[in-house]
């Protein structure tokens, strides 16, 4: 099994060069939106999710080519979702990956538009990468990706998240928030995985989806840390951007010493769940540690 790092290479390289291929294909009606949605896809992320959906197929004994139109998909919405956040109405950040988000290189316009095309390209990449997953468990996996990035996931997770912006919120709630806006999304890698090579709903996807409801909470409590942690170089993401918008998060409710209490408790929570897989799932738990001790 390679280590991790390699492994994240290799996924990365996996995904770009299919989003890049599939991209190609499309014409351009439209060149600006065309170059915002380019920008916005290739620009540096970590691709964590679809290195989430390409080590779960690796636990499932599947072939992580088989799990791609999932991996596409998810990234697709990951990529509008930061569009959107980074947005004047709602984080209003400047910088993203590295480089000027969106909206400031393009416009208001054209970030939102791209966001919207971008969520509708996840669903059609969706629909026809793989196409040897037969179509009832392809509308399954739909259908759970609409529930995971919509009003009943990462977009509620994202309204609760402004409401409480600049107020304070117990700890119960910003649970619910973190759960809703990076959990959802993060479970749908698991769910999305499963359903592509058949094994939903067997005691394996239980498991996998204890591993990822932890793995997901995670997630958000280290984004937190490194806010008020991380440098903005690394980051590639202006630091202190909680913090200037008044925002509860885990250090400023918990204190830091807590906050990195609490997700060494999910890390160990989300390791204690993969105790019915062997060797296989040892990407996995790499993963979990990854995510709790990484530096962007
Ligand atoms: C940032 O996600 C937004 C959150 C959900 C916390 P990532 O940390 O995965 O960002 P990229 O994709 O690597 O830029
Ligand atoms: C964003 O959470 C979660 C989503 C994009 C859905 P944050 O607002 O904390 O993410 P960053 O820190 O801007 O990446
Ligand atoms: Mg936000
Ligand atoms: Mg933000
Ligand atoms: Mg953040």
């Amino acid at each position: 099994m390679p280590d991790i790092q390699s492994f994240f290479h290799q996924c990365q390289l996996q995904i770009e060069h299919l989003l890049n291929v599939e991209l190609a294909r499309h014409t351009h009606i439209s060149k600006s939106l065309n170059d915002a949605i380019h920008y916005s896809i290739f620009n540096g992320g970590k691709r964590f999710r679809p290195s989430l959906c390409y080590a779960t197929a690796i636990a499932l004994n599947a072939p992580t080519k088989s799990v791609d139109c999932a991996a596409a998909a998810i990234e697709l919405i990951h990529c509008y979702s930061l569009v959107h956040d980074d947005l004047p109405a709602i984080d209003n950040d400047d910088l993203r990956r590295g480089k000027l988000t969106c909206h400031k290189a393009f416009d208001e316009a054209t970030a939102i538009l791209a966001g919207d095309a971008l969520q509708a390209y996840a669903f059609e990449m969706l629909i026809s990468l793989n196409p040897e997953i037969p179509p009832a468990q392809k509308l399954h996996m739909g259908l759970s990706l609409a529930r995971a990035c919509g009003f009943e996931g990462m977009a509620a997770g994202q309204e609760l998240d402004i409401a409480n912006t600049g107020k304070t919120c117990s700890l119960d709630h910003l649970e619910i928030i973190h759960r809703y806006k990076t959990g959802k999304m993060i479970s749908a890698c698991i769910d999305l995985s499963a359903q592509a090579v058949s094994v939903d709903g067997s005691e394996r996807h239980q498991a996998l989806q204890h591993y990822a409801q932890a793995l997901g909470l995670a997630f958000q409590v280290k984004d937190d840390i490194l806010d008020v942690e991380g440098s903005t170089e690394v980051l590639g993401k202006n630091k202190g951007a909680d913090q200037l918008l008044n925002k509860t998060t885990y250090p400023s409710l918990l204190g830091m010493e807590a906050a990195k209490e609490k997700a060494e408790q999910l890390n160990q929570q989300a390791l204690a769940a993969l105790k019915i897989f062997g060797n296989e799932a040892n990407l996995l738990r790499e993963i979990s540690n990854y995510v709790i001790h990484r530096e962007n």
